[in-house]
């Protein structure tokens, strides 16, 4: 396994289920930026129906079956003992000028025409729902489907599962994959060790496009900032809050302990792993526009976290057309949700020999587009 975040962690817990001998090489990743990864940076929204937009609607589809596994997949982490920080405190949409109460609307009229479930609040209604919102805002959409994890718990309580199924995780950048005879062999590491295996999976998140490979994998950094606050003693958000301000989307992220996760920029900066006056202020500013306790809660964390972009904003799955290669990366703006539907996917691509009808359309071998950026991305 090529990369021990949260891909690579569930398919080797799942692998390791079926008796396989697994072995997860952990990075890559550069070593001065090792939080960077999205298992540790990212905010944890499960929220296939709020990250969806007009044009991706297979993409959507994919997103809504991982959701429907991710209770079970709770109680199975639970059975091992992990708690991955479920929570099913719903999402609000909310909408702070009248161009934002249209896109909104639009937005419902969307879902309902796609059978995805909301609800239209008043002002009123969704500051009742949600006694921290703004007196700014507008209208909202209420999205039950749309619900959260702690992705950091998430990703300890996977490397707990897998190890205690056997699997051995080892620190190391991968540089290259080797072949013979145009079958995946291997990988080598930086260090110039090698490591064989009769199989490989590539989950290296945003680094999966940064290694030497058999086959060409369009995968590049999607860079984000994102910081934590801590409301201590003071009252608390419930729901997932999600907003448009400033032409940007900010969301607000709860966790069960206190911690208010902001996010998050959007920007096409390669590596690049600085935080920026810019970036700071402007999630600063924008959380407290939609909420205004935020500016008196602690400001716990800043920091960077690289989505795994790829051309159509869609993961590649299964087979990478070279034998003994299985692709389990480029989930961009999904990683988290698309946890268990991967690790389901890819498992059962090794062991049975076929890819589950839900990911054959996301395969390298589909034709790509590229999509147009959203709306944060354009200049
Ligand atoms: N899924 C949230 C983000 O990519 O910022």
């Amino acid at each position: 396994m090529i990369g021990g975040g949260l891909m690579g962690a569930a398919i080797a817990w799942r692998l390791a289920q079926r008796g396989r001998e697994v072995t997860v090489v952990t990075g890559p990743g550069p070593i001065e930026a090792p939080g960077a990864t999205a298992a540790w940076a990212s905010a944890g929204m499960l929220a296939p129906v709020t990250e969806t937009n007009f044009t991706e609607t297979g993409l959507l589809d994919l997103n809504l079956d991982s959701l429907r596994r991710w209770p079970r997949f709770v109680d199975e982490l639970a059975d091992t003992g992990a708690d991955p920080g479920y929570r099913t405190d719903s999402t609000l949409s909310v909408a702070q000028s009248p161009d934002d109460a249209a896109r909104l609307s639009d937005f419902a009229d969307f879902c309902d025409d796609h059978d995805l479930t909301t609800k239209r609040l008043t002002s009123r209604e969704a500051r009742r729902l949600e006694p921290l919102l703004s007196p700014r805002v507008r209208s909202a959409l209420l999205v039950e489907a749309d619900v959260s994890c702690d992705n950091r718990m998430l990703w300890s309580a996977l490397i707990h599962a897998a190890t205690t199924a056997g699997v051995r995780f080892t620190p190391g950048e991968v540089e290259a994959v080797t072949t013979d005879d145009d079958r995946a062999t291997g990988v080598r590491l930086r260090t110039a060790e090698q490591v064989t295996a009769d199989h490989i999976v590539l989950a290296a998140g945003a680094w999966s496009g940064s290694i030497d490979l058999p086959v060409e994998v369009p995968v590049r950094p999607v860079k984000g900032q994102i910081l934590r606050l801590h409301a201590g003693t003071l009252p608390r958000l419930t729901h997932t809050v999600r907003a448009f301000s400033h032409g940007q989307e900010v969301y607000l992220v709860p966790r069960h302990h206190g911690e208010v996760v902001v996010g998050a920029s959007v920007e096409e900066m390669g590596f690049d792993t600085r935080v920026t006056g810019e970036g700071a202020w402007s999630l600063l500013r924008d959380a407290r526009q939609v909420m205004p306790l935020t500016a008196e809660y602690t400001l716990n964390e800043f920091s960077v976290g690289f989505r795994p972009g790829t051309p159509d904003n869609s993961p590649f799955l299964g087979p990478s057309g070279v034998p003994g290669l299985t692709l389990a990366c480029g989930h961009h703006r999904n990683g988290v949700l698309l946890v268990p539907l991967t690790a389901d996917a890819v498992v059962e691509h090794i062991t049975d020999g076929r890819l589950p009808d839900c990911a054959a359309p996301f395969t390298l071998a589909r034709p790509m587009t590229a999509r147009k950026p959203r709306r944060e991305e354009e200049p």
